[in-house]
C-alpha cells in the first residue's frame, strides 16, 4: 500500500510529494492536505489481496487517434468489477506525469469503464479507481 497526500475536503489524491497551492478538484487550500498511510493499493499488493486485485486494478489501453490524440481507455479490472448499489466503482481518475487531468464519476448502473482523449507529451499515465468498499487502486503505464 502506498501513502499519499489527500484533500480532506473532497478526498482528491495528490500524486506528488508537496501539497498543491489549491486542490485541482475542489479548490481547497494546501493546508487541507494531509499525508495518509495506506491510501493506494498497487500491483505490489497482489500477494496480500488474493484475487481481489483482478477486479480492482485499472487496466489501461492507450490508442493513438488520427487527430494525434491519445485515447486512454480504462476497464476495472481484468475481471469486471460488480456494479450494484451496495458495491460499485465510484470513479476513475486520470493523471499525466502525476498531474491530475480529470475524473469520471460512475453510478452503479454503468459499466466500470471509461475513456478520455488527451493531447499530451507526458511520459506516464496513472489511473486510480475508487471502489466504495475496497478503496483506491492505482495502475501506472508508460505512454
Ligand atoms: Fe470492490
Amino acid at each position: 500500500m502506498q501513502k499519499a497526500l489527500v484533500c480532506s475536503a473532497c478526498n482528491y489524491i495528490h500524486l506528488k510529494d508537496a501539497a498543491p497551492e489549491k486542490c485541482p478538484v475542489c479548490g481547497a487550500y494546501s493546508k487541507s492536505f494531509t499525508l495518509k498511510d495506506d491510501v493506494l493499493k498497487t500491483k505490489e499488493d497482489i500477494v496480500t489481496t488474493g484475487e481481489s486485485h483482478k477486479k480492482h486494478l485499472p487496466v489501461i489501453t492507450i490508442n493513438n487517434t488520427t487527430e494525434n490524440l491519445q485515447e486512454i481507455k480504462v476497464a476495472v479490472g481484468e475481471l469486471e468489477h460488480p456494479m450494484i448499489p451496495e458495491h460499485y466503482i465510484t470513479s476513475i481518475i486520470f493523471y499525466a506525469d502525476n498531474d491530475y487531468i480529470g475524473r469520471i464519476s460512475l453510478s452503479h448502473n454503468l459499466k466500470p469503464k471509461g475513456s478520455i482523449l488527451l493531447n499530451t507529451n507526458a511520459k506516464k499515465i496513472s489511473v486510480i479507481e475508487n471502489c466504495n468498499i475496497h478503496g483506491n487502486w492505482i495502475t501506472e503505464q508508460d505512454i
